[in-house]
């Protein structure tokens, strides 16, 4: 993965960016991210996805994908939807969701936790570019070898399965190597984390727990309230729901009578088998044990995905003007 001088460039696979009116991803998400997202964030220029994982029925995907490409195709300026395929070997559908997408032709497919090198070839035989999720320099580097258009890198503190790498030092490490599109998730919120991620040397900025505490988020109405209460001191760190490190909303656990002490980092998978025969059932992670980022700090409302969208514009203008007044006092 070496890197290119011209590595700014807006030709190749740079064009689809161009695609988008403000550089970001509203990303996807486990159970929250429905068609009512997707197509509200691209209709208002931004990327829309969803993890595959959500359509459980038969036929689903492709209905989904379909009315995405439908109501999308009403607006000439919508941004691209760029669905997510989780590529681990525990996904039963992975071959089928695969032929399912090809057949719709998305511009991009995000794959997630694992390597992208089973599907990579036959996706981009398709013309569909490869965005993969990656959270250290080595994955990052295999996923690179594996034809990987554009890395995701998963930082600390991001929603959902995090890294845990220093945002700063991830992305310049993989931008000295990397020339491809480079998206930075976790920790942004607003115009001013974005494009703090592209000074950092990102072409596109990811956020998730934004984009929960919208009117379009298929999350219940409790789930966007604690959102906009919590604090980033209220996100709880654990690898004991999957073995994978994943953020929590403290007051969930608390929610579902569950002491955040114990559910800690360790080498053992914690068994949910201790509630079970629980009155109404053992809690279900995802759908009860909900799931944010360092981000909720910066998320006081849940707005439509066009008002959000429209704020982070206006936001977004504000931090470069403030960043081009600096740039002008400084002598170089
Ligand atoms: C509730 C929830 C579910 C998620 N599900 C997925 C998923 O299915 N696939 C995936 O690639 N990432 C998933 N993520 C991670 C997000 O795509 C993204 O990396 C993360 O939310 C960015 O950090 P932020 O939430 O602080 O903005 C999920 C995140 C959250 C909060």
């Amino acid at each position: 993965m070496a890197a290119d001088p011209q590595a700014s460039a807006d030709t190749g696979t740079r064009a689809i960016l161009r695609r988008a009116r403000l550089p970001l991803v509203a990303a996807p998400m486990l159970l929250v991210s429905g068609p009512e997202l997707v197509i509200a964030a691209c209709r208002a220029g931004v990327f829309g996805s969803f993890p595959t994982a959500n359509c459980r029925e038969e036929g689903r995907l492709d209905e989904w994908l379909r009315r995405i490409g439908e109501e999308c195709a009403e607006t000439p300026d919508a941004a691209p939807c760029v669905p997510n395929l989780i590529v681990h070997r525990s996904n039963p559908r992975l071959r089928q969701d695969l032929e399912v997408i090809i057949r719709h032709r998305p511009a991009a497919v995000i794959t997630s936790v694992g390597s992208p090198a089973a599907v990579a070839p036959a996706l981009r035989d398709a013309g569909i570019q490869v965005w993969c999720d990656v959270a250290t320099v080595h994955h990052a580097q295999r996923a690179a070898d594996a034809g990987a258009d554009g890395l995701i890198l998963l930082t600390a503190g991001a929603g959902g399965q995090t890294g845990n790498a220093n945002p700063f030092a991830f992305v310049r490490a993989v931008r000295e190597r990397f020339d491809g599109i480079i998206a930075l998730s976790g920790g942004q919120a607003d115009g001013a984390a974005l494009l703090a991620a592209q000074a950092l040397g990102c072409d596109l900025g990811y956020m998730g727990t934004r984009f929960i505490a919208t009117r379009e988020a298929r999350a219940e109405a409790r789930y966007k309230d604690l959102i906009v209460e919590s604090e980033l001191d209220d996100i709880h760190l654990t690898n004991a729901l999957s073995g994978l490190e994943t953020n929590l909303l403290r007051r969930s656990l608390l929610a579902q009578g569950l002491d955040p002490a114990e559910f800690g980092i360790g080498p053992k998978r914690f068994s949910m088998t201790a509630l079970e025969g629980r009155e109404g059932g053992a809690p279900k992670r995802w759908r009860d044990i909900w799931s944010a980022g360092h981000s909720v700090s910066g998320v006081r409302d849940v707005p439509s995905v066009a008002e959000l969208v429209d704020r982070l514009a206006r936001e977004y203008g504000e931090a470069a003007e403030a960043m081009l007044a600096l740039a002008s006092g400084v002598r170089r």
